[in-house]
């Protein structure tokens, strides 16, 4: 199966270029570096050339699709620099921490009883801000959480509210008591989840429905378009948002993949207008979209087909401006920079 936050992930991230076995592959940030480069100059465009195999050519007249599967091992890729070896790019945290201690002044972390949401709370707390909200649905958990932060911060520093992220009520009373208290919300850091497969209902619910709730509620306490502060929310995805489980559906012998759309010409598109959260957004939406290279149904359709014949267990696809292109993690060497950090 993919894993419970890997649609989530792939919604909220982006990833970058790897050459790994048979198939080149390429993230969508890396995908869009290619494709800007190979149109500045004027190459066809095409994600790879073959060179160990055979590269299919594609029947439909009106429709291209350059496909992967032709290249084999050591496949060159197009465009003069091997993104690997561009230096990576600065990490931005010190501007953060700088200029905006405000912005860590009162802060929710959902699931902050235990984890990675106490450890955030906790370091909230030590890096100045005024008030952390955890919750969690385990009384005994939070109420202990809450007395570790405030003997160690002071009083009232830590605030537990019980609940469940699924009930909006709960969800709602996380942003309500701060700004009673307060006058305002900061932080927003959707961390509650599971990971229990068996009962995928709901880990969907509280990872997925709970996250994308919390996000609209932020907009709602904590946007300027409400006469709020604006701030932030960190969506809590996972390293297998980006990279999916390969093994887990093969006892099945069903091969699971995920197949991404670029922007396809269908009513959904066309037809987005005024469906936006407000007209702001709507019109964002559509400078975005038409920013976008489109490709026709034709296209997906080819990909699709590809996707079946060949594409492995665990896979993500990316069909834009009619390439195709499997989506994977970047070299983890490219990490070193933010490693090092933490060492
Ligand atoms: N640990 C990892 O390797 C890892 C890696 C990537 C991402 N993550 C993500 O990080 C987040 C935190 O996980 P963790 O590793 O710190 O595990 P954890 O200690 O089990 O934390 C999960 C927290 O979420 C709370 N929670 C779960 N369902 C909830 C619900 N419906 N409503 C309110 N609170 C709920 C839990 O408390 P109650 O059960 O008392 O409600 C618990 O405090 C999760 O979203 C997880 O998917 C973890």
């Amino acid at each position: 199966m993919f894993c419970r936050r890997s649609m989530a992930g792939l919604w909220r991230t982006a990833s970058g270029l790897t050459k790994k076995g048979k198939y080149p592959l390429i993230g969508s940030n890396r995908a869009l570096w290619l494709s800007s480069t190979l149109r500045k100059k004027g190459r066809p465009n095409r994600q790879s050339q073959c060179r160990g195999g055979k590269r299919e050519e594609i029947m439909d007249p009106n429709c291209k699709v350059s496909r992967p599967w032709g290249a084999g091992p050591g496949g060159q890729q197009l465009g003069t620099k091997s993104p690997t070896s561009q230096k990576p790019p600065e990490i931005p945290w010190g501007r953060v921490s700088k200029g905006s201690s405000e912005c860590l002044q009162v802060a929710i972390v959902t699931g902050g009883a235990t984890g990675i949401g106490y450890s955030a709370a906790y370091k909230l707390l030590k890096h100045g801000a005024k008030c952390v909200v955890i919750s969690s649905r385990r009384k005994e958990k939070g109420v202990e959480a809450a007395e570790k932060l405030n003997g160690r911060f002071g009083k009232d520093r830590a605030l537990f509210i019980q609940g469940d992220v699924n009930d909006e009520k709960h969800f709602r009373c996380l942003f309500e008591e701060p700004i009673r208290r307060y006058g305002q919300v900061d932080v927003l850091f959707n961390n509650a989840g599971m990971l229990e497969d068996k009962n995928w209902q709901l880990a969907v619910d509280t990872n997925l429905t709970s996250l994308i709730r919390g996000n609209f509620l932020a907009f709602e306490y904590m946007g300027k378009n409400n006469n709020h502060h604006g701030g932030i929310v960190v969506n809590n995805a996972s390293i297998v948002g980006l990279q999916t489980l390969h093994g887990a559906p093969v006892q099945t012998g069903i091969r699971v993949v995920a197949l991404c759309p670029g922007v396809t010409e269908t009513v959904l598109v066309t037809d987005a207008r005024g469906k936006q959260y407000n007209p702001d957004w709507g019109k964002e939406a559509e400078r975005l979209l038409s920013s976008l290279p489109t490709q026709s149904t034709s296209v997906t359709g080819l990909a699709f087909v590809d996707l079946i014949r060949y594409a492995p267990s665990g896979t993500i696809w990316v069909i834009e401006n009619s390439q195709l292109l499997r989506a994977d993690l970047p070299d983890r060497h490219s990490y070193s920079t933010v490693a090092a950090k933490y060492k």
